[in-house]
């Protein structure tokens, strides 16, 4: 059996990750790709209920280590019961966020340090990567108006505008470090053109 790629969908808030994940989706069950479709924090049973935890916006105040190891534990969960078995079983993993989003929240948002999110990264992962991640980006008040206007806020939502700015940034930092594997798809176009960049980057997989 000829293991399955692994994509990723990345981005701040509001910049049409859900739009873009059905459009992603349809495209690939269209060339009869069997497709997973999953998402961080989340995908499993566990990895929901910290996900919940997470985005809790009453929650007691989290330390920003005990977001980072909840987010890697909850990865953990997900890599093992969803992501692998997949893979192995031929199929293709879309994920809604992974590890760059990690990089970008927790590295640039919460300034945390990346060679700390490094180790866990290989902790966690081993040799497993994305082969391909699409990286929405928009400016930073353009998403959170959108993301706003979705209504209650979690977690991460009610954070303020230059937290956002920084999660951006380090967004945009990874596709400097990686950029055989992350490809930018600007946001902020009509959403035909969003979908044409989308389908252009995803022909390179698909040949
Ligand atoms: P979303 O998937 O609905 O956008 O919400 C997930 C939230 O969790 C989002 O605000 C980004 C955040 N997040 C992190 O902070 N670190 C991570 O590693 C992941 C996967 C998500």
């Amino acid at each position: 059996m000829i293991r399955g790629k692994f994509i990723t969908l990345e981005g701040g808030e509001g910049v049409g990750k859900t739009t873009n994940l059905a459009f992603i989706k349809d495209h690939l069950q269209h060339h009869n790709i069997p497709v997973v479709v999953t998402r961080e924090p989340g995908g499993t049973y566990l990895a929901e209920k910290i996900r919940h935890l997470l985005l809790d916006a009453d929650s007691e105040d989290i330390s920003e280590q005990a977001e980072l190891l909840l987010m890697f534990a909850a990865r953990a969960q997900h890599i093992k019961h969803v992501i692998e078995p997949a893979l192995v079983r031929g199929n293709w993993v879309l994920c809604d966020r992974f590890t760059d989003a990690t990089y970008a929240y927790q590295g640039g948002g919460r300034s945390m340090k990346a060679s700390i999110i490094e180790c866990l990264e290989n902790l966690v992962q081993g040799t497993l990567k994305p082969d391909l991640t699409l990286l929405l980006d928009a400016p930073v008040e353009i998403g959170i108006d959108r993301a706003r206007k979705r209504g209650a806020f979690d977690r991460f939502e009610i954070e303020k505008i230059s937290f956002f700015e920084r999660v951006r940034r380090a967004y945009l930092l990874q596709l400097e470090l990686h950029p055989e594997r992350i490809k930018l798809i600007k946001a902020n176009q009509p959403l035909v053109d969003v979908q044409r960049a989308i389908v252009d980057t995803l022909r390179v997989l698909l040949r």
